[in-house]
Order: C-alpha cells, then sequence, then structure tokens
C-alpha cells in the first residue's frame, strides 16, 4: 500500500494535492461534484480585511495555455468568511487554509489573530497579487517589507503555522523566501500569477479592464518548477508547490523540484475533477517506481 499521507509545516494532509486559493471559491459550487473530504487540502479564496468588489471587467481572458486574471482580490472579507464560510468547509474531512492580503502589516496582523481564533488549519499570507494596487505584490518583490509582514503575521497568528505565498514576478526568488524563512515562516507556497498582457488587435484595447493580468495554467508550470527547485535550495522550509498543474506527472515534477505538497487552480476551470486525477495519477507514478510513500518524491531530482 503506497502512503500518500505528507505533512506540510506540521498540519497533517491526507495526500499532497490541495486546490490553490481564487480557484476554487469557498468550495460551495465544487461540492455539488465531490465530497471536498476528498482533497488533501483548501487554499481557501484570498481575504482581505473588508469586503472587496474586485476589479471592472472584463478580468479573465484566454491565452495560448493557460489564462490572464485580474479579478483583483472580490471577496467578503475575513469575518464573513468566519461567520459563513468556514462553518460550511469545517464538514468536510479535508484541512482548511485561509489565504489573506492585506494593505498593511498591522492588517495581516488582525486577519491572522482572527483566523487563528476561528481555528483554521493554516494560513497563507499572500504577498504577491499582481492586480491590487496597495500591498499585495509590493510586499513580495522587497526582502524587508516581505519579512514585515512575516513576523506581524506570525506575531498574531498564535499556534497555526503561517505559510508565505511568493511572487514570481521578481529577479531572484531565494531573496524573499529567505526573508521570509528569516521572519519565522513555517512554510512557503509559490507561485503566483506571472503578469501579463492581451491586446485586441483590431480594437486596439488590451483585453483585460485592467491593461494587464497574472498568467495561470499550463504555461507557468515549467516557470514554478524551476522556482520551486531554487528555492528548495536555499531555504529549508517545506514547499506548497503550484503552477500550471493539470495531471499526476506535473505534480511529480513540483515534488522532485523540492514540493512537500502541490496546488491545483486553473486546471480546475476546465475540469472540476483535476485535482482528484493529478493525485490518482501521482500514486500512480509513485507505485510505477516502487516507492513506499509518495513523499520519496520530494527533492528526489537529480540535477546534471
Ligand atoms: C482567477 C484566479 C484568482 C486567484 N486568486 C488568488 C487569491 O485570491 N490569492 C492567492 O494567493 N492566489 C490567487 N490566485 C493564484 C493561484 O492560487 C495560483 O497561485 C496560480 O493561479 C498558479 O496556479 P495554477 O496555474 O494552477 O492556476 C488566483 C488565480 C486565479 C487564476
Amino acid at each position: 500500500m503506497l502512503d500518500m499521507t505528507v505533512k506540510l509545516a506540521g498540519v497533517a494532509l491526507k495526500d499532497p494535492v490541495v486546490v490553490a486559493s481564487g480557484t476554487f471559491g469557498f468550495g460551495r459550487e465544487y461540492s455539488q461534484f465531490y465530497d471536498l473530504g476528498e482533497l488533501g487540502g483548501i487554499c481557501a479564496k484570498g481575504l482581505t480585511l473588508h469586503p472587496r468588489n474586485g476589479n471592472p471587467a472584463p478580468r479573465i481572458a484566454e491565452t495560448p495555455m493557460g489564462i490572464l486574471n485580474s479579478v483583483g482580490l472580490e471577496n467578503p472579507g475575513v469575518d464573513a468568511f468566519i461567520a459563513e464560510e468556514l462553518p460550511f468547509l469545517r464538514q468536510f474531512d479535508t484541512k482548511v487554509i485561509a489565504n489573506i492580503s492585506g494593505n498593511t502589516p498591522e492588517e495581516y496582523g488582525i486577519m491572522c489573530e482572527k483566523l487563528s481564533a476561528a481555528g483554521v488549519d493554516m494560513i497563507e499570507v499572500n504577498i504577491s497579487c499582481p492586480n491590487v494596487k496597495a500591498g499585495g505584490m509590493a510586499y513580495g518583490t522587497r526582502p524587508d517589507l516581505a519579512a514585515e509582514v512575516t513576523e506581524t503575521a506570525k506575531k498574531n497568528a498564535g499556534n497555526v503555522p503561517v505559510m508565505v505565498k511568493l511572487s514570481p514576478n521578481v529577479t531572484d526568488i531565494t531573496e524573499i523566501a529567505k526573508a521570509a524563512e528569516g521572519a519565522g515562516a513555517d512554510a512557503l507556497s509559490l507561485i503566483n500569477t506571472i503578469r501579463g498582457m492581451r491586446i485586441d488587435v483590431d480594437t486596439r484595447r488590451p483585453v483585460l479592464k485592467m491593461n494587464t493580468g497574472g498568467l495561470s495554467g499550463p504555461a507557468v508550470l515549467p516557470v514554478a518548477v524551476r522556482m520551486v527547485w531554487e528555492v528548495s535550495q536555499a531555504v529549508s522550509l517545506p514547499i506548497l508547490g503550484m503552477g500550471g498543474v493539470a495531471k499526476g506527472e506535473d505534480a511529480a515534477q513540483l515534488m522532485l523540484a523540492g514540493a512537500t505538497a502541490v496546488a491545483v487552480g486553473t486546471a480546475m476551470f476546465a475540469d472540476p475533477y483535476a485535482p482528484l486525477k493529478v493525485r490518482d495519477g501521482l500514486a500512480d507514478i509513485a507505485e510505477r517506481q516502487g516507492l513506499s510513500a509518495v513523499s520519496e518524491l520530494t527533492g528526489g531530482a537529480k540535477p546534471w
């Protein structure tokens, strides 16, 4: 029997496949397809201290092998999540990871305090959203600011592990990873979306109302694998790898590069069952290779 369990910052997951923040809402729609308890974990939609409407439409566009989005953190706010969405998610036998974005380090702190008291399993600190003006990616592109947000989050999160979500929109992602580790992060997740743009050649208008957006989907997988590999060598924190995962082989690549667990996002827009298929595909690969535990894949790449 293959052991599919993994531990991410002390949190036991029944298997290494979770769903990525912002691509699964709070699970209500997907729960019509399958028991959410089949998932290793759920990264809930990104929360802010106060409710947000997000950016004006159009805010999603297709691209070759992916999508561009400029949703801009539309969400009901952290209090509504705790009152209405967390009890719903708690019905399922899976881990709940709250994802937060703030305009100031203090806002991150207040949200961590509330979510820790509410009893989420982990807090994913988003310092990498390319679609909001304040906060978001600004924190993820400067080591000093990344450290400040991480430190404030840790101070206010009590016993709940803090996972810092890194931006790929930097020259050297290991600098930010090291800053987060130095400030006490328990885990890292990567990658968020890569800034991109698409233009309608007849109207000459950008296809997204915000002009630019974040690229996700299969096109970004090789970037994610490279960045997970670089970060895993630079820090000793566990990594949740993501970016373009659509099948077991994609997840296995991220694990071999150094990820402890993986998240599936954009692939679910075409196939809601994608995370379950990724899990089964991963198990097939581990079995084919004669492993006794899927965790043996982590960090197993053999660079030339
Ligand atoms: C529509 C959409 C909304 C997203 N919202 C969030 C969010 O609220 N917080 C966050 O940390 N990441 C967010 N992301 C980024 C994803 O969690 C993930 O890091 C990225 O899409 C790469 O994975 P994928 O290629 O499997 O989608 C969003 C992505 C998409 C496509």
